[in-house]
C-alpha cells in the first residue's frame, strides 16, 4: 500500500493506493464527524458500496444516484441534499463518494454546496477516477448546454484507491482509465512502462498532485493535465459520445503528437513513442472512427473551454509538454486531414 500526498499549502491530503486500501478509510474521515452520508451507485461492487462496515463508529446512511451522464444533474444534487437535510447532516460531518468519476464529481459538488461546504472523502472504484477524476477537487454536474458546466473546486479530505475494485471493472471502463493514464507517460520523463500497476497508478497520482498543487484553480499550468483533450472533447461531441472520454483521449494524444510534429516541435521518433504507449502498451485505438470531417472537428475545437485565445492545444516539445494558445489553423487542419486519412 502507498500513500501519496496532494501537497496543497493549507489543505494537504492523502491518497491511499493499493489492494485492500479501503481499510484506511476511517483514518481519512475528519475526527469531527458523527454522521457519514455515502453517495454511491447501483453496480459498484458490494464491498465498496457497503463502506459502512469500515465505519462502525459513525451513523452511516447510503444514497444511490442514477447511472450515466444523464443522472449527473442539478436534480440529482437537489435529491441528495434534500436527503442530507432529512438525516441532519452538519458541517462537522462528512460525505463519502464511492464510485467512478461520475459519482465522485456529484458527491464532491454536493459536498461543496451543502451548508456552503462540508468535508468529502472519495473512494474511487474506477481506473479513470483513481488517476484523474477523484484527485484535485474538480466537481460538478452537466446542463443540457454541456458537460460539467456547473461545478466547484472542492478538494477532498482524502482519497482511497483500492485496486481490488478494478478486478470487476468492465473492459470499456478499464480502457477509458488507460486512455487517461497514457497521458502521464508524456508529462514527465518517468519510465512508467517499467512500473507495475500499483506503482504506476501511484506515480500518475503524484504527477497530478504536483500539478494541482502548483495551480489549483487552473489559472495556467493545470491545463497540462488536458494533454490530448482538445481533439478528444471534439471527438466525444462529434460521435455523440459513442467514443467514451478515455477512448477519445487516447486518440487525442496521437493527434497532439502529430500536430507537434507538423509544427516542428517534436520528431517522428517521439510521435512513434506516443503510438507505442497508446497502441502497444495499452492496446487503445489511435485513429478516430470514419465519417468525421476536418471542418466539423476544427469548429468543435474552437469551442473548447481552454480556447480563450484562438485554437489552444497542450503540445509536446523540446522543453516538455506545454499549453500553446493561438495555434494557426492551417497546421491544425493539415495534421487533421492526414490523421483522418
Ligand atoms: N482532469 C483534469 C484536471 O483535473 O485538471
Amino acid at each position: 500500500m502507498r500513500r501519496v500526498t496532494v501537497p496543497l499549502a493549507d489543505r494537504p491530503y492523502d491518497v491511499v493506493v493499493g489492494s485492500g486500501s479501503i481499510a484506511a478509510l476511517p483514518d481519512l474521515v475528519p475526527s469531527s464527524a458523527q454522521r457519514v452520508a455515502v453517495v454511491t451507485q447501483p453496480g459498484i461492487p458490494a464491498q465498496f458500496r457497503e463502506v459502512g462496515a469500515f465505519l462502525p463508529d459513525f451513523d452511516v446512511e447510503v444514497f444511490e444516484i442514477g447511472v450515466g451522464e444523464r443522472a449527473k444533474t442539478l436534480t440529482t444534487i437537489e435529491a441528495l441534499t434534500t436527503s442530507f437535510a432529512r438525516m441532519g447532516l452538519t458541517r462537522n460531518d462528512v460525505i463519502v463518494g464511492v464510485g467512478g468519476g461520475m459519482v465522485t464529481d456529484v458527491a464532491g459538488f454536493a459536498a461543496a454546496s451543502w451548508h456552503r461546504g462540508i468535508p468529502v472523502v472519495h473512494v474511487s472504484t474506477s481506473l479513470l477516477g483513481m488517476v484523474d477524476a477523484a484527485i484535485g477537487g474538480k466537481t460538478g454536474v452537466n446542463l443540457a448546454a454541456g458537460k460539467n458546466l456547473v461545478g466547484a473546486f472542492w478538494q477532498p479530505s482524502g482519497v482511497v484507491c483500492d485496486l481490488d475494485a478494478l478486478a470487476s471493472l468492465p473492459p470499456r471502463e478499464m480502457r477509458c482509465g488507460l486512455g487517461e493514464m497514457a497521458k502521464y507517460h508524456f508529462l514527465t520523463g518517468d519510465d512508467l512502462l517499467a512500473m507495475e500497476l500499483e506503482e504506476r497508478i501511484a506515480r500518475c497520482i503524484e504527477i497530478k498532485a504536483e500539478v494541482v498543487a502548483s495551480d489549483e484553480r487552473e489559472g495556467g499550468r493545470r491545463a497540462l493535465l488536458n494533454y490530448g483533450h482538445t481533439l478528444a472533447h471534439a471527438l466525444e461531441i462529434a460521435t455523440d459520445h459513442e467514443l467514451a472520454h478515455g477512448e477519445a483521449v487516447a486518440i487525442g494524444l496521437i493527434y497532439a503528437a502529430e500536430l507537434g510534429f507538423e509544427l516542428g516541435r517534436i520528431d517522428r521518433a517521439r510521435v512513434d513513442q506516443h503510438v507505442a504507449v497508446v497502441a502497444g502498451e495499452y492496446d487503445l485505438m489511435t485513429r478516430p472512427p470514419s465519417g468525421l470531417g476536418v471542418d466539423e472537428l476544427v469548429g468543435l475545437m474552437h469551442r473548447d473551454k481552454k480556447a480563450l485565445h484562438g485554437l489552444t492545444f497542450v503540445l509536446d516539445g523540446a522543453d516538455g509538454v506545454e499549453v500553446v494558445q493561438r495555434v494557426d489553423e492551417a497546421p491544425v487542419r493539415a495534421a487533421l486531414a492526414r490523421f483522418l486519412g
